[in-house]
C-alpha cells in the first residue's frame, strides 16, 4: 500500500457533479504542490453514461474556471471500496446506494457526504444540475470549490 490518499467522488451519472469534483480537487492539489500525494477518481451509481466525457455544459462551465474535465464515466464497482480511502457522495440517494454496496463495516466508514466539507455553503447535498440551466452548473461548481478547498486543507 502506498502513502497516497485515494479519494473517489460519486454521483448518479458520473458526467456532471463527480467529474467536476475530481477536476477541481486535482487542480487545487496541483496548485498547492500536493498533487502527487493524492489519487483522485470519480464514478456513478448509474452506468448509462459509461465511457462518456462529462456533460458538455459542465465541461464548459468548469473550463471557464480553469478546470479541464477529461474523465470518462464509469459505474462504481465493489473493488472501489478496497482501492479508495475516502468515498464522497453528492446527495442522499448516492449516499444510500453507496452505503448499501459497502461490503463490510470498514468500507462503510469510508463513505461520507461531500457537503459535510462545505464551509461557506450551508447545504446538505449537491443538487443534480442535469435538468437545470446554466445557473445550476455554476451553483454546483461553487459548492464543489468550497468543499474541495476545505477537504484539501484537511488531507493535503
Ligand atoms: P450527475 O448528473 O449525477 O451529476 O452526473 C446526472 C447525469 C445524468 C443523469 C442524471 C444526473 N441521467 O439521468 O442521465
Amino acid at each position: 500500500m502506498g502513502d497516497k490518499k485515494k479519494i473517489l467522488f460519486v454521483c448518479l451519472g458520473n458526467i456532471c457533479r463527480s467529474p467536476a469534483a475530481e477536476g477541481i480537487l486535482r487542480s487545487m492539489a496541483e496548485q498547492r504542490g500536493v498533487g502527487k500525494m493524492l489519487e483522485i477518481d470519480s464514478a456513478g451509481t448509474y452506468g448509462g453514461h459509461a465511457g462518456n466525457l462529462p456533460d458538455s455544459r459542465m465541461r464548459e462551465a468548469a473550463l471557464r474556471r480553469g478546470y479541464r474535465l477529461e474523465h470518462r464515466s464509469r459505474r462504481i464497482v465493489s473493488s472501489d471500496f478496497d482501492n479508495f480511502d475516502l468515498i464522497l457522495t453528492m446527495d442522499d440517494s448516492n449516499y444510500e446506494k453507496v452505503c448499501r454496496m459497502a461490503p463490510d463495516p470498514e468500507s462503510l466508514q469510508k463513505v461520507e457526504r461531500m457537503t459535510d466539507y462545505c464551509v461557506h455553503f450551508d447545504v446538505d447535498h449537491v443538487p443534480d444540475p442535469y435538468y437545470e440551466g446554466r445557473d445550476g452548473f455554476e451553483y454546483v461548481l461553487d459548492i464543489l470549490e468550497d468543499a474541495c478547498a476545505n477537504l484539501l486543507g484537511k488531507i493535503g
